[in-house]
């Protein structure tokens, strides 16, 4: 397995959220039937996530599978296809063994663009039609201000909703505008209000740094109004520029500029020191959780081996052997073309998009889900799962890592990123990408 030998790297590489990364998709020929994908698969922890590609708006930073709004009826025709793909995967799940969901998830887009009837559909789409009991699991759900009503909050809050993640981006109104998500302090505040009022057992905010214009002192305003709310969860994500996107159509050299890398880097380090002092314990290089934050039980964490069922145009589903989802857009026009053809289908017993993993992407997707975590990768945890130890199959990338001065060998046998290596996860993700990875992203053309 070979690695660039290089010593210096790009700190904004790529956000490995999923490994392979969806851009490594290709039209599945086979076209397997779902119910032989999962006939031996482990079903009794299974993660749920149900997609909603509906926005107010389009961000400008925003390059997520999403569109503006929803002209005649669509929302409704979205659900019923919802219904539908919901009824065949709980058909194929149930052919063999039992079925229990350990998480599920409202993501998008933004699931709060639904009216208050519409999330009550999709909660028993969720619990009725997939057998997810979502009151006894943890659900998560994304919101925008704007979305965020409280006739909505409430419907969630009483489904069972115990995370309420709001996407807030910056409290300074120039920077908002900036990143093209117009948006009043007020109208945030109040949403905020809102949501503390809704009662979420967690509150998350998002917020992001390297946008035009935010200094230090702007971003510390940003960092000091979020944490008058306590949310219980802080996600600090760096700006990316991505192509077809608003900010991305008009961007100049900035994505190639060194001295935007190191503004980036250095809010990185004034954001995470700032929640740290501030009772927070780093998760990983985006993600940090208040230390006395109530505890959300043992399925909080889902674990390496569990497989995924995604709902909606945009989710993926994992198998231990198959990765699968539909066509991906960021473009408008293709974006609505993909929805529109999602909603008129009647049939979804097979999977038609995606990538096979093979037991070496196993052992990458292990590591890298493991090693970007702050609390790192005990090692005889993947020997125990693969046989072999990270330092045989990954020796020349752990040596460049230990070089960078990336790696934290203080405890025996965690491998483990250093507060540097953290900070660096965007780079030392992608250099974890297997050959043939790279090779189907780099000919996928941005759509
Ligand atoms: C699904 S969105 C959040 C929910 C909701 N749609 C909203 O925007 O309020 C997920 C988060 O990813 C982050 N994000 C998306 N694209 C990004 C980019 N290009 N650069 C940095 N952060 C990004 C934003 O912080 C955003 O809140
Ligand atoms: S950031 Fe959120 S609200 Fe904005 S376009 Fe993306 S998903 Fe929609």
């Amino acid at each position: 397995m070979s690695a660039s030998p290089s010593l210096v790297s790009r700190p904004y590489q790529s956000y490995v959220y999923a490994y392979p990364h969806k851009t490594a998709y290709l039209p599945l020929a086979d076209r397997p039937p779902l119910s032989a994908l999962w006939a031996d698969e482990p079903k009794e922890s299974l993660s749920l996530y149900l997609h909603i590609p509906f926005c107010e708006v389009r961000c400008g930073f925003c390059n997520l599978f999403t569109r503006v709004g929803a002209p005649d009826g669509l929302t409704g025709r979205y659900l019923d296809a919802l219904d539908r793909q919901a009824g065949a995967v709980r058909q194929a799940l149930g052919e063999r063994g039992p079925v229990r969901f350990a998480n599920a998830a409202f993501g998008g887009g933004t699931p709060t663009f639904l009216e208050a009837p519409e999330l009550e559909r999709l909660c028993d789409i969720a619990e009725r039609r997939t057998g997810a009991d979502l009151r006894a699991i943890p659900l998560s759900v994304e919101a925008s201000p704007a979305t965020a009503t409280a006739d909505r909050l409430a419907v969630l809050a009483e489904r069972g909703a115990t995370r309420l993640s709001l996407g807030v981006q910056s409290f300074v109104e120039a920077e908002a505008r900036a990143a093209v998500r117009p948006q009043r302090r007020a109208d945030v505040e109040a949403a905020l209000g809102r949501i503390r009022e809704a009662g979420f057992p967690v509150l998350n905010i998002d917020l992001i740094y390297g946008i035009d214009g935010q200094t230090e002192s702007s971003w510390r305003t940003s960092l000091a109004a979020a944490l008058t709310w306590r949310p219980e969860e802080v996600y600090l994500y760096p700006l990316y520029v991505r192509p077809l996107t608003g900010l991305g159509r008009h961007a100049d050299t900035a994505s190639a500029d060194s001295s935007w890398d190191e503004q980036r880097l250095r809010l990185y380090r004034q954001g995470r020191d700032h929640l740290l002092a501030h009772g927070y314990q780093q998760v990983s290089m985006r993600m940090f959780r208040r230390a006395d934050a109530p505890p959300q039980g043992p399925d909080d964490y889902a674990c390496q081996t569990d497989g995924m069922i995604g709902l909606g145009c945009g989710a993926r589903s994992y198998t231990s052997s198959l990765h699968y989802s539909f066509d991906y857009a960021v473009d408008a026009r293709r974006t609505r073309a993909i929805i529109d053809a999602y909603t008129a289908t009647r049939d979804f017993d097979r999977a038609v998009h995606g990538r096979y993993v093979d037991g070496e992407e196993a052992r990458r997707r292990h590591l890298i889900q493991s090693l970007l975590q702050a609390a790192g990768m005990p090692v005889e945890e993947y020997r125990r799962r693969f046989g072999t130890a990270p330092s045989e199959d990954f020796r020349t990338e752990l040596e460049l890592f230990a070089a960078r001065g990336w790696l934290d060998d203080s405890v025996p046998g965690l491998l483990r990123l250093s507060p540097e290596g953290l900070a660096h996860s965007d780079a030392v993700g992608p250099e974890l990408f297997s050959p043939g990875v790279r090779a189907a992203m780099a000919a996928y053309e941005p759509r």
